[in-house]
């Protein structure tokens, strides 16, 4: 019998420094897949026995046993050992204890190293079925806010300088699209991320005649990793979600800089209700906007959880190293973080109140149509670059006057250029400047409905 009392005790005369013991384990944050690895497990025993290396009834014993354990770590009844290390030993460890010698033969032909990286497939795989429901809340809510405000008008920003009139709803939908990219990239991750890992064992396969599409098929995946050295070591998709949940965080945190903006008394466009801002304890009259600043405060963990991730795996020679363990934190983290943001946005954004006077007056500051007036003149025969200029200068004009341009008088304007007429303050009006940019993409009224009808037709 071994001096300590590790299953992999065997070779040790020395037992694990106490310390040590604490710091290698990786129990307290991973016993979060235990039922992945149940279910692994239990696929596992299945093939291993259709296969002829366990008699039916020791696959009883362990699919029954494996599904008892799964039942005490639900109820909470079970007891995690760090003596044991990970959340692979203590459900085998406690196998054994339930079942006695069947539960020893589980491990044939497996190791922990394609245990892990099949477990953390796994739960990803599931957890991106829950992200991506929540994208899918979160654009049907944006959806619905854009169908709201579709003649809803504000000022479009570049450079944070006022340059021409938007509506609000294709304001909306200009997330809505970064949004669809994102699913489309978390469908691509789970892709890849779908191939078996089961049968590379520790790095260079099995010596058992075992079956692994079988194991493959009952567990769902797509296919099996082609190269066991590969199989224990990928973490790229991971790496892959890691980014993509970045991605996701920067667009999510860029729309929460803008509705912290909005919601200040200085751009003044929405109102957030009380239930998702807290106020100050020194300040009576603050009232702020704590849920986006903390989406934005959260990116940047994301972005550290892909940087720890990418750092991790850079200098890792093959197969498996212990390095992988620190795989699990930045994982589970980004997950967490990524679904209660997305929830807390679907949530939020429906409750968005618009003050769609306050953003139409603060669209008549800037000059927002004068390209309107210069795509007028252009289509009145003047070359577009004269034109830039002589809207220019009746711009100087309006700020020398402290008048916007389509509260200058016709003949005021006319001096600037002849061909300008009286249908000019159609085109300076910002219901006209959106209505003129009529065309696919565009924000005039009608194509942002046409937009959002195809939207959701497409998220059917
Ligand atoms: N807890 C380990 C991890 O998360 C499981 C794999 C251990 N493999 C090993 N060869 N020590 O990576």
């Amino acid at each position: 019998m071994s001096k300590t009392n590790q299953s992999w005790g065997g070779r040790f005369t020395q037992s694990t420094d106490e310390f040590v013991k604490i710091f290698g384990a990786s129990v307290f944050f991973d016993k979060i897949l235990a039922p992945y690895d149940i279910q692994g497990s239990i696929a596992h025993a299945t093939m291993l026995c259709e296969a002829g290396l366990l008699t039916e009834d020791e696959k009883t014993q362990i699919v029954d046993g494996l599904t008892n354990i799964l039942e005490e770590i639900t109820v909470d009844k079970f007891e995690w050992s760090v003596d044991l290390e990970d959340v692979h030993m203590n459900i085998e460890a406690r196998l054994v204890a339930m079942i006695g010698d069947a539960g020893k033969k589980l491990h044939t032909g497996r190791s922990r190293n394609d245990q892990v990286a099949t477990d953390i497939r796994l739960y990803l795989r599931e957890q991106l079925n829950d992200i991506n429901d929540e994208i899918k809340r979160l654009q049907i809510a944006l959806l619905d806010l854009a169908e709201k405000e579709i003649n809803t008008i504000l000022p479009g920003f570049t450079h944070l300088q006022a340059a021409q009139p938007v509506s609000f709803g294709h304001h909306m939908m200009a997330y809505f699209e970064m949004l669809s990219r994102d699913a489309e990239r978390l469908i691509d991750c789970r892709k890849r991320l779908n191939s078996m890992p089961l049968g590379s064992a520790a790095l260079a396969g099995t010596t058992y005649p075992i079956e692994r599409t079988r194991t493959a098929e009952l567990l769902g995946f797509e296919r099996i990793c082609n190269n066991s050295l590969d199989g224990v070591s990928d973490r790229d998709f991971a790496i892959e979600f890691l980014s993509t949940a970045s991605i996701i965080m920067m667009h999510l945190s860029r729309f929460s800089e803008e509705l912290i903006l909005w919601s200040s008394a200085q751009f003044d466009f929405i109102e957030l209700p009380d239930s998702f801002c807290t106020g100050s304890s020194i300040m009576p009259q603050k009232k702020n906007p704590d849920v986006p600043e903390l989406v934005r405060g959260k990116t940047g963990r994301v972005y550290g959880n892909l940087t720890s991730m990418l750092t991790i795996m850079k200098s890792q020679p093959l197969a498996y190293n212990k390095d992988n363990q620190e795989d699990k934190e930045p994982l589970f983290d980004t997950v967490d973080t990524l679904k209660a943001c997305l929830r807390v946005f679907a949530d939020m954004v429906p409750t968005i109140q618009t003050k769609r006077d306050n953003m139409y007056n603060s669209t008549k500051k800037g000059y927002t149509t004068a390209t309107d007036l210069a795509d007028y003149l252009v289509k009145k025969g003047l070359p577009f670059r004269d034109a830039h200029e002589v809207v220019g200068l009746s711009v100087a004009y309006g700020i020398k006057m402290q008048k916007d341009l389509s509260e200058l008088s016709l003949e005021a304007l006319q001096e600037f250029d002849p061909r300008i007429e009286n249908d000019v303050f159609d085109v300076l009006s910002l219901e006209g400047s959106l209505r003129a940019r009529d065309h696919f993409g565009g924000t005039a009224p009608n194509q942002v409905k046409q937009a959002i009808k195809t939207a959701r037709n497409n998220l059917k």
